[in-house]
């Protein structure tokens, strides 16, 4: 995991006992206002959480129907209850730059919309400041240790 990210303005570490924990969690986070326009950067490795706390965020957020990983897609885009959009990446297979082009990841970053990344170390230098930089570590099958970063002002609000 690297530590390249910018200044932080706020930090918490918190314990998840099991994956109801994480749920309780993503609730949280979808019950604030700035979620809607947030960008959030998951860390840890493969089998952490990070899917699992994107599928419960969205359907705390009102997506129905099946919550795709985009493992193979790089990118999954998903209508929220309010109307607003939300792009969920999953940048583990993203090697080549020009992709960002072709795929509209430029548009999609420079307008309004919830943004959730997992992986963005693979696409580091074409991400703006995440708000919220989630780092997610296995301690046994359920328990996970997570630390959570505030490193823009609307990430701050998003941990009020
Ligand atoms: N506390 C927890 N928080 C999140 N996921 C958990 C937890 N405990 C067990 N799990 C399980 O761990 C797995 C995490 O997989 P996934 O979300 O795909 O990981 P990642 O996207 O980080 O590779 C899921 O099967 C999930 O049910
Ligand atoms: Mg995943």
């Amino acid at each position: 995991m690297t530590d390249d990210h910018g200044p932080i303005l706020e930090s918490r570490r918190i314990d998840w006992a099991d994956e109801a924990d994480c749920e309780a969690f993503a609730r949280a986070l979808a019950a604030q206002s700035a979620i809607s326009e947030a960008f959030i950067e998951l860390h840890g490795p493969l089998g952490a959480g990070k899917t699992t706390l994107v599928r419960h965020l969205l359907r705390a957020l009102g997506v129905s129907g099946r919550i795709k990983s985009p493992s193979y897609t790089v990118m999954e885009p998903h209508a929220l209850a309010d109307g607003s959009e939300a792009a969920h990446f999953d940048f583990y297979r993203f090697n080549d730059p020009r992709e960002w082009l072709d795929a509209g990841f430029r548009e999609i970053f420079a307008s309004k919309g919830l943004k959730i990344a997992e992986w963005a170390d693979k696409a580091a230098g074409l991400l703006p400041v995440a708000d919220l930089r989630i780092e997610i570590e296995l301690v046994d099958e359920h328990r996970r240790q997570v630390r959570i970063l505030a490193l823009t002002e609307r990430g701050r609000d998003l941990l009020a």
